[in-house]
Parts: structure tokens; sequence; C-alpha cells
């Protein structure tokens, strides 16, 4: 329902086209360009800036006040007293869970952690060097071979199935990338444990001698994957949506999410912040503001990683979250002093004080403070984009699920073209 009329006045000839006016139950309204196509003009936004590409219900995000919220329940509150099943039981079914219901809930998950046996086959293909971020893209692909005859999209216990196995077996084939990269042999899921330990046995657990999970991790990591779970319309979750709307298999969706994630402006932002901070090597100030200024320049390709968000203009809530989560493991640790933290610390002082970043509105995302508590517990650098990976699975099946409930189109972007006109091929 239209709550307004904007007026579009076209020149040569001249043209009124009034477009109907949408309100959301939160956040910026909406102009609805729909019928521009049939008054032969389309809109121009490459990136998205100024577009609202779906209505959606899942999250909200008010980049100006630093406020995310997952079906209303503001990020921060859930960091503190929810965990990462529950999330994931909020954001695809849009409420929070009975006991009862996240009982079942959690139950399916566990009913699911493990991978078909032949799914083991597919990683002999790769490098042992390869980038499990690779290896990901190619095995959760893989697994629309293993379900597709049998899953019809518009049933949506067959999308809920999906969405199950999706979650559960996430962290099975992130484990088993990093087990192969190290030569070792692959860990079966231990149902016993929870999600969050579960995945922390798998990466770190060996045949040979028992391994204990550390609860300061397994809570560390649960907050990672909740902070990571879902953030409205993202590049990756449009990719997953856009490869959605062809009604592809899930599976193969979210691996084309994967990928997307993978490039450093996006989820591989937490492995460039450390590789940044190791290369800044200590918290001196000529070498932190050497940095800095390489940031600054123009003519210098370099950012500084970790800083700037393409919806938040002032703080990203979850970074605050992601700080003291990082505090906490550092301490747990005995090493609350840890170089690294000092050079991100100093560095977000010092970038934080700067015209440069003040005036652009740069703060530092959620993946400024992610590496550092990642690397802390063991997990190597290049997995870190895998862990993220692993996290936002959850809002990409929601996404999907939810675009597949609704009115679903194609996704079709239309172009401004700017190539030759018609040309004849020489006699
Ligand atoms: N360091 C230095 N300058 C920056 C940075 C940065 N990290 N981020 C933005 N800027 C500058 C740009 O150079 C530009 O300056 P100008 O106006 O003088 O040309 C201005 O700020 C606006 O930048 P845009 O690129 O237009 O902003 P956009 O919204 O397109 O980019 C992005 C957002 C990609 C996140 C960007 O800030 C960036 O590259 N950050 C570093 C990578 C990163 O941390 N990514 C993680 C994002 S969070 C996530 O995916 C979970």
């Amino acid at each position: 329902m239209a709550k307004r009329t904007a007026k579009l006045i076209l020149t040569e000839p001249d043209t009124v086209i009034d477009l109907p006016v949408y309100g959301g139950s939160l956040g910026h309204d909406v102009i609805d360009v729909r019928a521009l196509v049939s008054k032969g003009v389309f809109t121009y936004d490459p990136g998205f800036m100024s577009t609202a590409a779906c209505e959606s219900a899942i999250t909200f995000i008010d980049g100006a006040q630093g406020v995310l919220m997952h079906r209303g329940y503001p990020i921060e509150q859930l960091a503190a007293q929810s965990n990462y099943v529950e999330l994931c039981y909020l954001l695809l079914f849009g409420e929070l869970p009975t006991p009862e219901a996240y009982r079942q809930f959690e139950a399916r998950i566990r009913n699911h952690t493990m991978v078909h046996g032949q799914i083991a086959n597919f990683f002999q293909g790769f490098r042992r060097d390869a980038h499990p971020m690779a290896i990901l893209c190619g095995v959760v692909g893989g697994l629309a071979a293993f379900y597709h005859d049998h899953l019809d999209t518009a049933d949506s216990e067959d999308r809920l199935i999906s969405a199950i196995r999706l979650v559960a077996k996430m962290p099975t084939i992130a484990a088993m990338s990093y087990k192969y990269a190290l030569g070792q042999p692959f860990r079966q899921p231990r149902n016993d444990l929870s999600y969050a330990e579960n995945f922390l046995h798998m990466m770190f657990s060996t045949p040979c001698e028992p391994y204990e999970v550390n609860p300061v991790f397994a809570k560390a990591l649960d907050r990672i994957l909740m902070l990571h779970a879902d953030h409205e319309q993202n590049a990756s979750t449009s990719t997953v949506r856009l490869a959605g709307s062809t009604g592809a298999n899930p599976f193969a969706c979210i691996s084309a999410g994967i990928a997307a994630l993978w490039g450093p402006a996006h989820g591989g932002a937490n492995e460039a912040v450390l590789d940044m901070l190791e290369q800044i090597g200590d918290d001196s100030e000529a070498n932190i503001q050497r940095f800095i200024d390489k940031a600054k320049d123009r003519n210098d390709p370099f950012r500084l990683m970790g800083f700037g968000h393409r919806v938040y203009s002032s703080f990203d809530p979850r970074a605050r979250v992601m700080k003291e989560t990082c505090d906490q493991v550092l301490a747990e640790l005995g090493n609350p002093d840890d170089p690294t933290l000092r050079i991100a610390k100093r560095v977000e002082q010092i970038a934080l004080e700067d015209d440069y970043f003040i005036q652009r509105k740069l703060y530092p995302n959620v993946d400024f403070y992610s590496g550092i508590i990642l690397r802390a517990m063991g997990i190597p650098t290049n997995m870190f984009t895998v862990i993220f990976a692993v996290a936002r699975t959850i809002g990409w099946i929601s996404h999907w699920n939810e675009m597949i409930d609704g009115d679903l189109k194609i996704g079709r972007p239309r172009q401004l073209y700017v190539g030759p006109p018609r040309r004849n091929y020489p006699d």
C-alpha cells in the first residue's frame, strides 16, 4: 500500500511519471520504480547503493545509528543471551523457539552432521595447499549431486530439510578442509557436543589422544558464529538470492554465496586484517602511521582492512561485541597483552582520531577483531573466511527460503549499454 507518491519528471518530451512510495516497518521508504520499464527508461544504480532489491522481514540495519536486529531482536541482546542454534531457528522461522521446539530443532541438526561417505573422495582431487574456501565452494556445490532428484524447492518441508542439512554439514566440511591441508584423518562429528564444541572437536582432535574442548573457546566461537549469521542483503546473500531466483538447487546457490563471500572486500577481510597487522609488525607509532598514510593515499589501492562498511556510517555494533570477546579469549589464554591485539587497538585509536577516517565515517567493522580471536584459538588465517561461511549459511538459506516463499521473480538486472552501435561485419 503506497503511503505517498514520488513524481519523476523527464524532459524532451516532457513527461511526469507518478511512482508509489512504500514504507517498511522500520527504515527508509522505497520508491517503486517497476513501472518505469513501460515508460522506456530504467534506473541506473551500480553497486545497488540506492536500490532495495526485495522485501524482507529477517534482518534490519540502521547504518547511521549502528543498529543491527534479527527479527526485531538487537544483536547485542542475542549475543549476550542466546546461542547460535537458537539464532538459526529465529532467522529461519521468525520467532524464538519454545524450549521443546528448540530441543527438536537442535536434535534435527545433530542428526544431519555427518556427510555422505563419498564426499571424502572429493577431497582427494584438491591439492593439499588449496585454499580452504576453494575446497568449500567445490564440496558444498557437490552436495547438490547428493540431494537433487528428490528435492522440490516449492515444497516448504523440502526447503527446511535442505536448510537443516546445510547448517549441520557446514562445520563438518569446513573441518575436513582443514584436516585435509594438514594431512590428518578426518574426524567424525560428535553429536553429544554443542554446535561450536563439535566444530572445535572436528578441527582439533586426533585419533591419537583425548581432546578436551575449552569452554571459553566454544563460547567465543558460538559468539563469532552469531555475529556473522546474517546481515540482510549483502553481496553474498544477494548472490544466493539471485542464483536461487532461477530455481537452482539450494546447495549450488550456497556455493555461489561462498564464492561471493571469499573476496577481501567482503568475508575475506578478517584474513586480510590479520595479514595487515602482521605486516605492520609492531605497535610503534611510525610503523602504524606508515600504514595509515598508505590507506589514505589515493594513488595506492591499499585500504585499512577491517575498516569501513557499505551500510554502517557510525560504528558496527558487531565490532563492539567482538572486541569484548577478544579480550575474554586472550585473558583466558593468559595473554591479555597479545602483541597483535596491541597493534590492532593502536591502529583503531590512531585511525579514529584521523580526519580522513572521521570525515568518511570509517569505523572498525566486525572483522577487525574476529581474526585475532580465531588466531588465538589456534585457527589458521586461511580458515577465517571459512568460519564466516559456516556462520552465514543460516542467513543465506533463510533469505533463500523467504524469497521462494514470497513473490518469486527471476533476478534479471538491466544495463546502460555503452558499446558500439550496430555495424556490419566487413565484406
Ligand atoms: N581504508 C581507507 N579508505 C577507505 C576504506 C578503508 N578501509 N574504506 C573506505 N575508504 C574510503 C574510500 O577510499 C573512499 O574515499 P574517497 O571518498 O576519498 O574516494 C571512501 O572511503 C568511501 O569508500 P567506498 O569504497 O566508496 O565505500 P564502499 O561502501 O563502496 O566500501 C568497503 C565499503 C568495501 C567495506 C570498504 O570500506 C573497504 O574496502 N573496507 C576494507 C575491507 C573490509 O574491511 N571489508 C569488510 C567489510 S565487512 C564484511 O564484509 C563482513
